[in-house]
C-alpha cells in the first residue's frame, strides 16, 4: 500500500519509511538564484548543490539508502581477489536475475563501454527501442550506430497508452530480414525508455523482440538501469501479470535478455553498475576489457562498500512498496499539473515528471532552447532544479530534438510530499508567467561526445524580468 485515501476526499502517495538521517537544504534568495544561474552558464547541471533547494536533476546515485543498506557498508570485504563481497553480489544476481556470471563496473555507461567495445565493430548497426546518450555514444565511438523502432505511440507527449517505449516487432522483423545478421551484434531493450518521459515498455513486446532475436540469432541486450519503475508498471498496468510477485516479473523480464547491464547509481540505489549473462564466451570477452579498464573482475570499477549498498538494494527493489514511491509521487505531479493545465508527459512515467517544454514555451521557436529556457526559469522562480531534455542534451548539430522536456526527477524516498506540492505550485505560477520566458542561444566550449554540460546564453533580458515579476508576488 503507497497511496492512501483521504476522509476529505482524493488520495495521496504516502512515504512507507520514517526518516533517520537527514541533509539540510537551503533556499536561496532569487537575487541569487540570478547570480548563480550567471555563473552556472544558465545550464542546471553547472549549479552548485548548495544552492540547489530541491535537487530533481536525476535519481543517480541520489537515492536515499536504506537502513539495512547503510549498515551493509561496514560489512564490505576489500580484498582484491575473491572478495566475499563479490561472491555475494553474484549470489544476488544469479538468485534476482537468474544469470551465471557477473562483472562490476563503476557505473551505467561503464557496462556500455566493455559492451561496446566487446561487441561492436565499424559498421554494425544495433536496434533499440529507443536511444540512451551515453550507449549511442560508446556505439558510435567504437563506428556502430543504433536503429530505432519505438512504436508511433512513444513519439508523442500526449495520450494515455501505458506502455510507450513498446518496440515496433513488425518494422524489426522487416530490419532483420534485410541486414546481414553480421552487422548486427546485439538487440537492445531499455526497460523503461528514458529520453521519451520514463516510459515503460511492456512485457509481451520485450518477450516478442526476445523471440525475434533468437530467431535470427542475435543476442538481446537488456538495459536494466530504469527496471524499477518498469516493474511497477508491468504490476499495476498489464492485467495479466497483476498477480505476479515483484520477484517473479523480474525473473520473466531478465530470462528473455541473453546480456542484461545497469546502472546501480538507480537499480540497487548505490554508486555502480554491473553486468550479467549465462554465455561463458560472452563473458570472457566482456572480462577482458573490465580488466583493462575498469578494475580487477571482482570489484571492477567499485568499491566493495557500494557493492554491499546494491546486493541489499536488489532485495529492496524486490519490494513493491520501495519501487512503487517513485512512480506514484510522479503520478501525483502528472495529476495535479493536468488539473492545472500544465503540459506534462502523459500517462506519468518512472523517473521523473516530464514537462513539455515545447507546449510550455510555444510561444518560442524550436530553435530556442525551450528545454533549456524552461528549466532555467524553474530555477529561477523555486531554486529547484530539474534537467533539461532536448536540444542542448542532443547537442545541437543534432538539430532538432524529438521533443523538448524538462525533467523534474524523483530521486526515492529523498523528498517529502510538501517538497512535491511547493514544486508543483512555482511550476504553475511560472506557467501562468510563461510568456515571459525567453530564447537562450548555445555557447558550449565543451569538445565531448557527450557532456550535458552546456553554456547558455540568455537573449535579452528576461531573466531579470521574470525575477522581478516572482518577487512582486511576495512568495518568500
Ligand atoms: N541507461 C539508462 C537507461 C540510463 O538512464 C542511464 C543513466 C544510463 C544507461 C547510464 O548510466 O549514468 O550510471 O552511467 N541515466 C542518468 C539519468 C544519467 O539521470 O537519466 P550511468
Amino acid at each position: 500500500m503507497s497511496k492512501i485515501k483521504l476522509f476529505a476526499g482524493g488520495e495521496i502517495p504516502i512515504e512507507m519509511h520514517r526518516v533517520s538521517t537527514v541533509h539540510n537544504i537551503r533556499l536561496i534568495p532569487v537575487e541569487d538564484r540570478l547570480a548563480a544561474l550567471d555563473e552556472a552558464g544558465n545550464c542546471s547541471y553547472n549549479l552548485k548543490s548548495e544552492d540547489v533547494f530541491i535537487d530533481m536533476i536525476t535519481d543517480s546515485g541520489f537515492n536515499a539508502m536504506s537502513d539495512e543498506q547503510a549498515g551493509a557498508f561496514h560489512l564490505a570485504d576489500y580484498a582484491y581477489a575473491g572478495s566475499a563481497t563479490y561472491y555475494k553480489m553474484a549470489d544476488k544476481v544469479k538468485e534476482i536475475l537468474g544469470k551465471d556470471y557477473f562483472l562490476p563496473v563503476h557505473q551505467g555507461r561503464a557496462c556500455e563501454q566493455m559492451l561496446a567495445r566487446s561487441f561492436v565493430k565499424p559498421g554494425d548497426l544495433i536496434p533499440t527501442n529507443f536511444h540512451f546518450c551515453t550507449f549511442q555514444t560508446q556505439v558510435r565511438l567504437q563506428g556502430g550506430e543504433l536503429v530505432e523502432f519505438l512504436q508511433d505511440k512513444g513519439l508523442t507527449t500526449g495520450g494515455e497508452d501505458g506502455f510507450k517505449g513498446d518496440y515496433d516487432i513488425e518494422k524489426l522483423e522487416r530490419f532483420l530480414t534485410e541486414t546481414p545478421r553480421e552487422r548486427v551484434p546485439l538487440i537492445r531493450i531499455e526497460a523503461g525508455t528514458n529520453l521519451i518521459g520514463g516510459q515503460p515498455i511492456s512485457m509481451d513486446n520485450i518477450l516478442a523482440v526476445s523471440a525475434v532475436a533468437k530467431k535470427h540469432g542475435i543476442r538481446t541486450l537488456l538495459d536494466m538501469s530504469l527496471v524499477m519503475d518498469n516493474l511497477h508498471f508491468i504490476k499495476t498496468r498489464d492485467g495479466k501479470r497483476k498477480d505476479k510477485s515483484v520477484r517473479e516479473i523480474m525473473r520473466e523480464m531478465a530470462d528473455a535478455a541473453d546480456i542484461i547491464y545497469f546502472s546501480g547509481r538507480k537499480l540497487g540505489f548505490a554508486r555502480g553498475g554491473g553486468i550479467c549473462m549465462n554465455d561463458k564466451a560472452d563473458y570472457l570477452t566482456v572480462r577482458g576489457f573490465v580488466s583493462c579498464f575498469e578494475g580487477f573482475p571482482s570489484f571492477g570499477g567499485m568499491s566493495s562498500a557500494e557493492m554491499e549498498v546494491m546486493r541489499v538494494g536488489f532485495d529492496d527493489t524486490m519490494d513493491e512498496n520501495v519501487i512503487s514511491q517513485g512512480p506514484d509521487f510522479i503520478e501525483y505531479m502528472v495529476e495535479e499539473f493536468k488539473k492545472r493545465g500544465v503540459p506534462v508527459v502523459t500517462p506519468a512515467g518512472g523517473l521523473g515528471c516530464h514537462l513539455d517544454a515545447d507546449r510550455f514555451c510555444e510561444h518560442l521557436g524550436k530553435k530556442d532552447f525551450r528545454g533549456a529556457a524552461l528549466a532555467a526559469a524553474i530555477y529561477l522562480v523555486s531554486g529547484a532544479r530539474g534537467m533539461e531534455r532536448g536540444l542542448s542534451s542532443e547537442k545541437p548539430e543534432d538539430s532538432i530534438a524529438p521533443f523538448e522536456l524538462v525533467r523534474l526527477a524523483v530521486p526515492r524516498r529523498v523528498y517529502t510530499l510538501s517538497h512535491i506540492m511547493y514544486v508543483i505550485d512555482r511550476v504553475t505560477w511560472l506557467y501562468q508567467h510563461r510568456e515571459m520566458i525567453g530564447a537562450m542561444r548555445w555557447e558550449d566550449e565543451s569538445i565531448e561526445e557527450h557532456s550535458f554540460i552546456d553554456f547558455l546564453r540568455p537573449v535579452g533580458d528576461w531573466r531579470e524580468k521574470l525575477a522581478a515579476e516572482y518577487k512582486k508576488a511576495n512568495l518568500e
